[in-house]
């Protein structure tokens, strides 16, 4: 039964008020910028090239699928997030529900997730900045543009660029809320602009005859492209992980969950319309890796291409910069529990920040992203993605069967309807992502099933606190 001992969420309360307070500074309005800030990045400004490749104009409705999947998720976050409003997101809410075994089990593939979408989005980030350099006559040296192994025919080492966006963000974050809050603010505000430009400036140029055939490959396109897309949303979750620096998590918390998936779903379908309104859909195949700013190219706007490029990096920083900040958080709760050494837990008496556990994270996130040549990475954080959403909505599910007395200031609408339609959608779009990836995953878990009974299990806080209650 040990597997499955619960935190009491009354002491999980109590804990976030304790010796290692973060400092409380973020208001509905900043958790949906960092929403926001998380969402749109990669997934729009890069995998739609090979998703319209995959799914023809009916990418739409891969993206309304992969949405789906994600709103019906974050309804089941926000009731939990508005429960137990405390760092760790769904790390903690499963310790206090579905026991230590399962937290772990999320906690550990949430490294997916948060970890390696910074790794996977520096990769991107490094190709976008090194043609906008080529743009002013720059090149770096080739041995430091890519990971070893990368780059078919040519010879490469480390990919520099990607290893250094990684650490003047982990610099950035390990400095403190209010800094990155500030500049991710601001940069989410630019990439937002840049997004709706292309908006106003590419209805222009739709011919709905690009829009037929609709779905050349079918079903099969269509689900292929949802399950790769899906990587597009992946992130709005971290705003969970702010719990502890949100000055009124219970209601601010689903805000910002629902307010940033609720917009940016809205932004990515009108801006997938467009794309393969402007472009006939084969033509993206002459730049799979900038097929926004190429839509805008071929309609003769290069000077609004080079701002939707401007856009798309700025956009990858923001994601880098959400997704570490929600690593270094997940690892402060766990290490907190003791399910991973103390010292993730220490927090920097000046910036108040979990200052040593950032630089770990951070220099790990940015030497896989610079060594490792990951092609599928993005296919691993979407089963990891997921996953963890699946536990999730089964996890509110539980908890209303188990504890209906909590008080829930955001309820989920339709349970168990809707967290088991996630759980469906989840599943399902699990299903469409490569065997590799699945080998990969499973190993993944695997090793995480070996930590816990090896480390985790005895130095788990609840498990210390019972050997002295014996
Ligand atoms: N949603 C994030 C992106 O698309 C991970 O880059």
């Amino acid at each position: 039964m040990q597997l499955f001992r619960t935190k009491n969420i009354a002491d999980l309360l109590q804990e976030a008020q304790g010796k290692n307070k973060l400092k409380r500074d973020l208001s509905a309005w900043d958790l949906t910028l960092l929403g926001i800030g998380a969402i749109i990045g990669t997934g729009i400004f890069v995998l739609t090239g090979t998703g319209a490749l995959t799914a023809g104009p009916a990418l739409v409705i891969s993206f309304i699928i992969a949405g789906l999947a994600a709103a019906f998720s974050a309804l089941a976050y926000a009731e939990f997030a508005s429960i137990v409003p405390v760092s760790g997101s769904v790390y903690t809410y499963s310790y206090a529900t579905l026991g230590e075994f399962i937290a772990w089990i999320i906690g550990w593939d949430l490294v997916l997730e948060y970890l390696f979408a910074v790794s996977s989005v520096s990769v991107g980030w490094s190709g976008y900045f090194q043609s906008l350099l080529a743009g002013f006559g720059i090149h770096l040296p080739t041995a430091l543009t890519a990971a070893p192994g990368a780059v078919p025919g040519e010879t490469t080492y480390f990919n520099l660029p990607a290893f250094l966006i990684v650490m003047g963000i982990t610099f950035l974050l390990a400095r403190g809320i209010t800094e990155s809050k500030k500049v991710n603010n601001i940069m989410v505000i630019i990439k937002v602009l840049v997004v709706l430009l292309f908006i106003g400036v590419g209805v222009a140029y739709v011919k709905p005859d690009n829009w037929t055939p609709f779905a050349p490959f079918g079903s099969t396109g269509v689900f292929a492209a949802a399950a790769s897309v899906f990587f597009a949303y992946v992130g709005f979750d971290a705003v969970a992980a702010a719990a502890e620096e949100t000055r009124n998590p219970k209601r601010d918390l689903p805000r910002g969950l629902l307010f940033s998936l609720g917009i940016c779903t809205a932004l990515y379908i009108v801006v997938t319309l467009i794309m393969t309104g402007i472009v006939p859909y084969m033509q993206f195949a002459k730049d799979v890796s900038h097929p926004v700013s190429l839509a805008l190219q071929i309609a003769g706007q290069n000077w609004v291409a080079g701002f939707v490029d401007l856009g798309a990096i700025l956009g990858m920083t923001t994601v880098m910069l959400v997704m570490l900040y929600g690593q270094t958080r997940i690892a402060f709760a766990m290490s907190r529990d003791g399910l991973i050494p103390k010292k993730f837990s220490n927090v920097h008496p000046k910036y108040k920040t979990p200052f040593g556990t950032t630089w770990f994270l951070g220099i790990v996130a940015g030497l896989i992203g610079a060594l490792i040549p990951l092609q599928r990475l993005a296919e691993l954080v979407n089963i990891g993605t997921l996953f963890a959403f699946t536990l999730v909505s089964i996890g509110v599910i539980v908890l209303r069967k188990t504890r209906p007395d909590l008080p829930r200031v955001f309820r989920c609408p339709g349970v168990p309807v809707i967290p088991l339609l996630a759980v469906a959608f989840c599943l399902f779009l699990m299903s469409k992502l490569q065997p590799i990836t699945w080998t990969a995953f499973l190993i993944w878990l695997a090793i995480g099933v070996v930590v816990y009974f090896t480390y985790a299990r005895k130095h788990s806080v609840l498990n210390q606190s019972e050997n002295k209650v014996n």
